[in-house]
């Protein structure tokens, strides 16, 4: 458990300190569909938060073809609070593979390095399975297979930063048995909203452990928010998920830039230095961070430890790549 003021603190720390300049950052899904009262998600608080707090930072943020003009508006708040910073916007949609390769592309073009991925699109499909162009539900490709296409592409430039670190926001703790016969839930009497969303957290676990175990210096975290007052709440709530006390989007964002950033939650430390009093968090067999809303460890070898076991990370990851593979074949057509 990590106190707010202690965040804070650490935070605070991110202007001052040498190895915190000019850190090469991407962000996907920090944009908010701001037709809701509520406007800022996770990630756009946490960009916001990133932005302000340290000094000559090279942001890179994706937004989908709806967003990309209030996204700008958003960048352009942070230019003038921040003119230090470079910021550019990557116009890809998070539901579609083959989107973030094109914005991966040009991070690629751009970079020799990348210190940090924060990784935050997603949604409950509440209106059932309207599936991608790519033939994939979107709940899940905004929650597992963009976001590992993103690490895995992103990975020669994290592998060349001093102390990079892979962030997805989603919900650790939660990893449960998988259907394994049909990873992609393709069958609708296998899929249901709750369904997707395990498979995309536990899928999502299962090969960010995989990438860190073959990337060892890389640092992999994967955060469950709790709940947080954003757009994605509001639209949960209008259909009576109602989860009681969520936190303010400004303390998730805050607490979300501390997570990237100290090396509480770093294999190769190299940033902000752990708080007094605080350690290391100790990461899951299987090599990454799993982590709580106040920076807790989230503990859930009951059920991933046996899965590791019997190969079935391995047999995630081999489908993923069959599904990257068809994505990309398919764009080529
Ligand atoms: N808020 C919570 O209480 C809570 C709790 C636990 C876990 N989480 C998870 O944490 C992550 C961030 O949550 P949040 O509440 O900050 O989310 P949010 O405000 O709803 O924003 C999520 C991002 O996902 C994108 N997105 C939503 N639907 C999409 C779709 N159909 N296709 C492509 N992109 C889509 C949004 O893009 P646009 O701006 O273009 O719409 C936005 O960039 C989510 O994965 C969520 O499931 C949230």
């Amino acid at each position: 458990m990590v106190r707010f003021d202690v965040v804070q603190q650490s935070n605070g720390l991110l202007a001052v300190l040498p190895q915190t300049q000019g850190l090469v950052v991407v962000f996907v899904g920090a944009t908010s569909d701001d037709s809701w009262f509520i406007k800022t998600g996770i990630g756009q608080s946490a960009l916001e938060h990133f932005a302000k707090s340290t000094v000559n930072p090279r942001i890179y943020s994706t937004a989908r073809a709806k967003t990309v003009d209030s996204h700008n508006e958003f960048l352009d708040t942070l230019r003038t609070a921040n003119p230090t910073g470079s910021y550019t916007l990557l116009q890809a949609d998070p539901s579609l593979v083959t989107d973030m390769d094109s914005a991966v592309d040009t991070v690629l073009k751009k970079e020799t390095k990348v210190d940090l991925l924060f990784m935050s699109p997603g949604f409950f499909a509440w209106n059932g399975r309207e599936d991608t162009k790519e033939g994939l539900d979107p709940s899940m490709s905004t929650r597992y297979y963009s976001r590992l296409r993103a690490v895995q592409r992103l990975l020669p430039l994290l592998n060349a930063a001093p102390s990079p670190r892979v962030i997805s926001i989603l919900a650790a703790g939660m990893e449960a048995p998988l259907n394994e016969a049909d990873l992609d839930l393709c069958d609708l009497n296998n899929w249901s909203m709750w369904n997707a969303s395990l498979h995309a957290c536990t899928m999502g676990t299962l090969a960010h452990e995989r990438l860190a175990q073959e990337n060892p210096r890389v640092s992999m975290v994967h955060c469950n928010p709790g709940a947080v007052a954003t757009p994605g709440l509001a639209i949960n709530t209008k259909h009576g998920m109602i989860p009681p006390n969520p936190i303010s989007q400004d303390e998730a964002g805050q607490r979300a830039l501390f997570l990237s950033t100290s090396d509480r939650f770093a294999v190769h430390p190299g940033l902000v230095p752990v708080p007094e009093g605080l350690e290391v968090l100790q990461k899951s067999g299987g090599g990454m961070f799993l982590v709580g809303p106040e920076g807790e460890i989230k503990d859930s070898e009951k059920v991933l430890a046996p899965m590791r076991q019997r190969g079935v990370d391995k047999e995630v990851w081999s489908f993923t790549q069959d599904i990257f593979s068809k994505c990309v074949a398919a764009a080529a057509r």
